[in-house]
């Protein structure tokens, strides 16, 4: 009787305890500037789809696309004061916390996204992973979006003499404003969400971006020319407030690791397709002309952008920018 009575509250226990934890998932807020149909949103809600898969009723995964919740301007500090739990800002947007992760501004520092991807994956790679977490900060992952091309109100453009005296946005970025200073043009740090509005208004002449952003901001409907430059990339670190994460259960938190890895490769593989892609809907909505360049055109842009490396040599370091160099090869 005794052993059926034990018996009888420890099922009665175990039903309250699942019982409790579906009723009270635990809540990820994620939260991103982009549109949904873009590398970024889809490595997001391929997250919450494998994360609730593989947790069911134990976490509720929030997708905010779109500047939604927060932008640019508030999305970190909402992670650290624990407003939301996910972001992936661009790696261009982290200066503020650690100097090394600049290095991803350099201009012409990597040949292409495999390049890219190779660095990421190599141990000075994955260190800069963990290089904010002094300030609270956990990497969780590298996603990629593509190569950056340049944009204009302006027929013209093809040489770096054409960008002379232009305003142009740019992400908060120290490296990417000197980058426009050495083309002789105006750059202004904007909120991505502000960006459309700025170009629209003619408040800068020209932007820089992937094709899939230009094409999800519709970008290319208030621009002239797009030349395809590939100057430089944007790819994102996943963040996460390191004292959330630290303090997870054990299960939950191996989870959402495994959750991560398999959003990270979705949306590493859906990068390039969305960008080819949207490369070709631009071309076809003929809004904006798409302008390709010749190798001496590219060098000269090369030669132009080259004095920012050693400006930012001391603050990256040469090992660092030495180990991305070797991703090329
Ligand atoms: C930008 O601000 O242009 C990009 O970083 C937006 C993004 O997240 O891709």
């Amino acid at each position: 009787m005794r052993i059926i009575n034990v018996f009888g509250m420890s099922i009665a226990l175990t039903i309250s305890a699942s019982a409790l934890a579906a009723d009270n998932p635990i809540v990820i807020k994620f939260s991103h500037v982009v549109a949904a149909n873009t590398p970024k949103g889809q490595g997001a809600q391929k997250f919450k789809e494998v994360a609730e898969k593989l947790l069911p009723g134990k976490v509720q995964v929030q997708v905010f696309p779109n500047s939604q919740l927060f932008g640019d301007g508030k999305e970190m500090e909402a992670l650290l004061l624990g407003d939301v739990q996910l972001i992936a800002p661009s790696l261009s947007k982290f200066d503020r916390y650690t100097k090394k992760v600049q290095l991803f501004d350099l201009p012409f520092l990597f040949d292409d996204m495999a390049a890219v991807d190779r660095f990421q994956q190599s141990d000075k790679g994955k260190e800069l992973l963990d290089s904010m977490k002094n300030r609270g900060l956990k990497g969780l992952a590298y996603w990629h979006n593509g190569m950056k091309e340049l944009s204009t109100n302006k027929a013209k453009l093809q040489r770096p003499e054409d960008v002379k005296g232009l305003k142009f946005r740019i992400q908060a970025s120290d490296v990417l404003e000197a980058q426009f200073r050495a083309l002789g043009a105006n750059p202004q740090k904007l909120s991505f969400s502000e960006v459309y509005q700025a170009l629209q208004t003619g408040v800068v002449d020209g932007q820089e971006n992937t094709w899939s952003n230009i094409y999800s901001q519709k970008f290319h409907e208030v621009q002239k020319t797009i030349a395809e430059t590939n100057h430089g990339v944007i790819d994102y670190m996943v963040v996460t407030n390191a004292q959330w994460w630290d303090g997870l259960p054990e299960d939950i938190r191996a989870g959402l690791e495994k959750a991560m890895a398999e959003a990270t490769t979705y949306a590493n593989q859906e990068a390039a397709k969305l960008n080819e892609d949207d490369k070709q809907r631009i071309i076809d909505a003929k809004k904006a002309q798409v302008v390709s360049l010749s190798k001496e055109d590219v060098q000269a842009w090369r030669t132009a952008m080259a004095p920012v490396w050693k400006k930012f040599e001391g603050d990256i370091g040469a090992d660092l920018i030495k180990a991305a160099q070797e991703a090329n090869k």
